[in-house]
């Protein structure tokens, strides 16, 4: 135990990111479209969530795995009733030699007001808080019910208030629905602490309508930032990082890039997901899932057993979508028409 297990492309386990509820108060167009999520769209019963002790099991068991960074997730993470509780649970765990995990949580922002202070004080360090536009107008439309970006941008200062930082803000780019944010962005959250960070649209789930041709690759977004506000690079701050970190030449901070389309970052990705029903995807293209809850709720499959499972698992790992994507090979061809999981079931 405390050996890190290395999954068939020799990539250990870091991080754990889990989604504790598969509802979310928005509607992204590129994540949870009203025609797919409308009002007939049924969501998981209470009874098939994993319950915060659940939840908590499985982190301690991954902790004992080598993994040293989770994430909450969604859906929108918030909605999720009494979540304090389980951050309660989560901040108690140790890495085998005794270091606290890295504990961070992924929002939309709008319920960060209200809850910012509880999840501070239950533990939470850090918060990343999806953010698309600052054109109010072209905010509301990517939410697609409406809410204003005045309400998310109080929400990240709530969050700053309960001392909930370093503060990272991701925005999705589209081509021809919000690239023209970009400098908006950048310029609102330099100087302030705020690491803003552009993701290119990713095909995940299968309802979003993904084209290549709506990618704008990160390269020409920097370049555009770069011929207003000078920036140099900097070096990963640990491996399999997903985003390209860059600053300010003026010392305004920094910016990041992650390029998951057109610089695939497979080749070190340390990151398994549990979805909201207990379901264990080892890549955000996954398909099925390895169903952990049966076993959680089996009162004969103790820690170890439950830990043997997951290890071995990981051990026979081969995922590598992104990166067979950008190669075109027929394998991605494949593997992108069958059906696969929707981020707002697994977390971004
Ligand atoms: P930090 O530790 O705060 O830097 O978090 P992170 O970058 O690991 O996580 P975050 O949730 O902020 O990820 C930002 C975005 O990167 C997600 O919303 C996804 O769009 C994308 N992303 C994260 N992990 C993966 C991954 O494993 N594969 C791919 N293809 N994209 C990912
Ligand atoms: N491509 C890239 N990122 C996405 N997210 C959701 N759908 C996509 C997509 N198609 C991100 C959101 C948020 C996190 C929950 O996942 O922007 O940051
Ligand atoms: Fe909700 Fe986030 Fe998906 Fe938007 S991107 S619909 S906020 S889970
Ligand atoms: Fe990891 Fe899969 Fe994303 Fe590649 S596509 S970085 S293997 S989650």
């Amino acid at each position: 135990p405390g050996q890190a297990v290395l999954d068939a492309l020799q990539r250990p386990l870091r991080d754990l990111r889990i989604s504790v509820t598969d509802r979310c108060n928005f509607r992204c167009t590129y994540c949870m479209p009203k025609e797919v999520f409308g009002p007939g769209h049924k969501f998981l019963p209470h009874g098939d969530l994993l319950s915060f002790e659940e939840i908590a099991r499985t982190a301690r068991v991954f902790a004992g795995l080598g993994v040293r960074k989770l994430r909450l997730t969604g859906g929108e993470p918030l909605l999720r009733r009494g979540l304090p509780t389980l951050v309660e649970q989560l901040a108690q765990l140790r890495t085998p030699d005794g270091h606290p995990l890295d504990l961070t949580l992924t929002t939309n922002g709008s319920l960060l007001r209200k809850h910012a202070r509880a999840l501070a004080s239950a533990g939470l360090q850090r918060v990343t808080v999806s953010l698309d536009a600052l054109d109010d107008a072209v905010f509301r439309r990517m939410n697609d019910v409406g809410f204003p970006v005045a309400d998310v941008l109080d929400g990240i200062e709530a969050a700053r208030e309960a001392g909930l930082g370093p503060i990272k803000v991701n925005a999705v780019v589209q081509r021809g629905v919000n690239e023209q944010e970009l400098l908006p962005l950048a310029r609102h959250f330099r100087g302030t602490g705020v690491v803003m960070r552009f993701i290119e649209f990713m095909d995940v789930g299968a309802s979003n309508g993904w084209r290549l041709d709506d990618v704008v690759p990160s390269q020409q977004l920097r370049q555009r930032l770069h011929a207003e506000h000078p920036l140099h690079p900097l070096d990963p701050s640990e491996p399999g990082e997903t985003a390209q970190r860059w600053a300010y030449d003026d010392g305004a901070g920094e910016v990041g890039f992650i390029s998951s389309v057109t610089q695939a970052f497979c080749g070190e990705c340390t990151r398994a997901r549990l979805s909201t029903d207990g379901r264990l995807f080892t890549c955000l293209f996954g398909h099925q899932g390895l169903d952990l809850r049966r076993w959680l709720r089996d009162a004969n499959v103790d820690d170890e057993t439950l830990r043997a499972h997951v290890a071995g698992h990981w051990a026979q790992r081969q995922d590598r979508y992104s990166a067979l994507r950008l190669a075109a090979t027929p394998e991605a061809e494949w593997l992108r028409t069958r059906q696969r999981v929707e981020m707002s079931f697994i977390g971004g």
